[in-house]
């Protein structure tokens, strides 16, 4: 992703983008302009995409062109979710790197530990085999987020039949609905190609556990993985 600097000098809006702004985000203050330089100033991320630039922070997006310095627009991160494609399958490594768990206070680990066979596993040629299914999220033309299935003789694998899930959200795209909207998607699909239920493998630490019970998982089973961490095992019913 391209990065970029704003210039927080030359910032500045029209009368009706101070008010659409307003408006977007129900903001109370009347210094719009001194709203986003602040938001800028403390960005969870900025991208760079054509013309424009595309500040993040706390769950709303401000569109700013790179050229003039002008705030466009901001609004709550609204991204879209749709099948993935062919053309997303680039995005995978990130994705299998970002769904790895790091507990708190944990260094996160090299990159190259998803060329380890059984977390690799989980992309290797995917598409090619009955239960690859994926979703992505697309935010201002950024893939941010995907899930995806397969069936394989890996962690969460339970029988021929069922597809276990992998998902993860960038970082800096945390928390905002986004996983919610995937998952619910990626259900659609897999009814659709008839599957009856789906599988997953979760550390019994991950935050993720509370997400995944409350999209209609169920813990069936507890285990040990390869590396000594506690797992559930957990299915969900789609008929
Ligand atoms: C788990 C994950 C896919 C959820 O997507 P999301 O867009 O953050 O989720 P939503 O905003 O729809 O829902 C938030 C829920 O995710 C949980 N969550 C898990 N990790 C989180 C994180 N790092 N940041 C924010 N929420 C997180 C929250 O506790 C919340 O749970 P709740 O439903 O019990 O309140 C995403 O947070 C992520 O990519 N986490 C890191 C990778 C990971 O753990 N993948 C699963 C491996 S089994």
């Amino acid at each position: 992703m391209p990065y970029f600097i704003v210039n927080l000098d030359k910032l500045h809006t029209s009368d009706s983008g101070a008010a659409r702004i307003k408006r977007n985000l129900n903001l109370q203050t009347d210094d719009v302009v001194l709203w986003c330089k602040e938001s800028v100033k403390q960005a969870d991320i900025i991208i760079g995409q054509g013309k424009n630039v595309y500040v993040y922070k706390n769950g709303v997006v401000i569109t700013i062109n790179a050229q003039s310095n002008t705030i466009i627009t901001a609004h709550p991160i609204n991204a879209k979710v749709r099948i993935m494609e062919t053309s997303d399958y680039v995005c995978l490594p990130e994705f299998l790197y970002q769904a790895i768990f790091i507990p708190e206070g944990v260094e996160p680990p090299p990159r190259n530990i998803i060329n380890d066979p059984q977390i690799f596993a989980y992309i290797k040629d995917f598409g090619t085999q009955p239960g690859d299914l994926g979703v992505v999220a697309e935010q201002n033309g950024q893939v941010i987020g995907g899930a995806w299935t397969r069936i394989i003789p890996s962690y969460g694998h339970i029988n021929d039949e069922t597809p276990e899930l992998a998902i993860s959200i960038l970082p800096e795209f945390r928390g905002y609905g986004i996983g919610t909207k995937l998952m619910k998607k990626l259900f659609v699909v897999l009814r659709a190609d008839g599957y009856a239920r789906t599988s997953l493998s979760v550390q019994k630490d991950n935050p993720a556990v509370g997400f995944y019970k409350r999209l209609g998982y169920r813990i069936t089973e507890e285990k040990l993985d390869h590396a000594g961490n506690e797992d559930f095992i957990m299915i969900k019913d789609l008929k």
